[in-house]
């Protein structure tokens, strides 16, 4: 690594550093021309490294790689495919202070949260293990007895997979994981903020005897006409995307005219109700969770706390209490509850929301003061009486900003809750069992949390429906999004 990484794994034996360069075909290669992609710390702004820099031309040579590993890969049989999934998912889990090091050095979320998120990343590389030996089909007779009919799945080929920064390891391994275990083969484009931690990724499968060019792996300045590139290329046959709505529209475009299969795990606007009857101290645990998970920065952060007239009090001074005791600083301090945000621009953009909601009447319960622009620390903010037509109601905050709008009727809080484009997730408090049915069918979303902040799970199908995105990852659900039905008809003399 450059200079000033060389402290990223102070302190852990054995530990080498990250790879710099792309994995192409097996082989790590310099960027040409020596271009090199500057990797910052989020908590300091200073460079910490820097990678290969892949261009256009790299592209067609990591999907000349992926397509050459593609006859061999889908021909290993699944236990192989499993064990080596399993060999992997072992050594993350040794080596899970060196990845929760590098995700909080790229990333700046604390320590502790990084280690939460290795051990997600690394179950999506368990259950998928386990699932690379479960892909069956049928066989049926023809209603008219005439023909046999055999169904099976069959690996999509080649697919290229575009994951975002904020969790720089589970995101791939929750693509890579099911994409290997079907028999796919895949060229990898990490977020240009985090390469750091897909490359220790890479290193760590061949190390474990990952075949050449069955991942290929290019990071790079320039994601729009790379991914464009790679798109246009006939030979990948999927496409796998996690980030905001808007680029996951133009993907989808781009997609088109090689009418790929795809996958669109996008952006989300969550609703969080709290009903008369919650528990309201459980309500206000599970909102410190799905708000300040990532310091906001998910897709299935809470970004409306829709709260019932009568409860509301005491939820809003319960939830103002535990934002005002978290601790702002470096991920790397162990005194840190809430790190910096990505950058100084996702910090001003979440400033410029708050500024706009509080014009427009919020209440500024829990409130940073005067933000100086520049660097990226956030402190929590809580607005009560957010109007919700204002713009902080309507779009991914991003940020540790929980903003509350009050209702009086079931109705009314439900209908809250959908008045978005989104429908990732929604989360519900209630102690009336009939109430939180009623909810989970209400709601129009893909996931539900019931009298809980947090829903992710690798055993479980994660996604969205209406604009927050296409298809599930996790769960044999997410096998199926890399396989495609194959149906033969067999010709059979009654
Ligand atoms: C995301 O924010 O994109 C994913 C969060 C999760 O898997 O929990």
């Amino acid at each position: 690594m450059q200079q000033g990484t060389d402290t990223v794994g102070q302190g852990i034996a054995g530990f080498t550093s990250p790879p710099t360069g792309m994995l192409v075909g097996g082989e790590w290669r310099e960027a040409r021309a020596g271009a090199s992609l500057p990797v910052f710390d989020p908590a300091t702004g200073e460079v910490v490294a820097a990678v290969a820099d892949a261009r256009v031309e790299d592209a067609a040579e990591a999907v000349d790689a992926a397509a050459a590993a593609f006859p061999h890969w889908s021909a290993t049989s699944p236990r192989r495919r499993a064990a080596l999934l399993h060999d992997v998912f072992m050594a993350v889990h040794e080596r899970a202070e060196e990845f929760a090091a590098l995700i909080t050095l790229e990333m700046g979320k604390p320590l502790a949260e990084s280690r939460t998120e290795v051990a997600y990343a690394a179950d999506f590389l368990r259950w998928y293990a386990e699932e690379a030996v479960r892909v069956t089909g049928t066989f049926r007779t023809a209603p008219d007895g005439s023909a046999r009919h055999l169904t099976l799945s069959r690996p999509v080929g080649p697919c290229l997979l575009v994951t975002p920064w904020n969790f720089p390891l589970a995101m791939i391994t929750r693509k890579v994981a099911p994409a290997l275990a079907a028999g796919c083969t895949v060229v990898l484009k990490p977020a240009e903020e985090t390469p750091l931690s897909a490359l220790h990724f890479a290193h760590v499968m061949a190390e474990a005897g990952l075949p050449a060019g069955v991942v290929n792996v290019l990071s790079t300045s320039r994601p729009g006409p790379l991914v464009e590139a790679i798109l246009r290329d006939r030979r990948i046959r999927k496409l796998s995307f996690t980030g905001s709505t808007g680029v996951g529209r133009r993907l989808l475009a781009l997609a088109a005219p090689g009418v790929l299969r795809t996958s669109m795990e996008l952006g989300g606007n969550a609703p969080f109700i709290v009903f008369d009857d919650a528990d309201v101290d459980a309500a206000v645990d599970g909102a410190v969770a799905a708000k300040l998970r990532n310091g906001g920065q998910s897709c299935v952060a809470a970004n409306r706390f829709i709260v019932a007239d009568s409860v509301a009090p005491q939820f809003v001074d319960g939830l103002a209490d535990r934002l005002r005791a978290q601790v702002v600083g470096p991920g790397a301090d162990p005194r840190s509850t809430l790190g910096p945000l990505i950058n100084g621009a996702q910090r001003d953009r979440a400033v410029g929301l708050v500024d706009d909601a509080m014009a427009h009447g919020a209440d500024p319960v829990v409130h940073y003061g005067t933000a100086a622009p520049g660097d990226a620390f956030l402190k929590p903010v809580l607005l009560d009486r957010v109007a919700p037509s204002a713009k902080i109601a309507r779009q991914e905050i991003f940020g540790p900003v929980a903003t509350v709008c009050r209702f009086s009727t079931e109705q009314e809080g439900l209908a809250l809750a959908n008045d978005t484009e989104s429908g990732l997730v929604g989360y519900v408090y209630t102690r009336d069992l009939d109430r939180a049915v009623r909810a989970i069918e209400a709601m129009e979303c893909g996931m539900v949390g019931v009298n809980r902040g947090h829903i992710s799970d690798a055993s479980a199908p994660f996604g969205g429906v209406k604009q927050s995105g296409l298809g599930r990852e996790g769960s044999e659900v997410g096998m199926q999004e890399y396989l495609e039905t194959r149906y033969a008809s067999i010709s059979a003399a009654p």
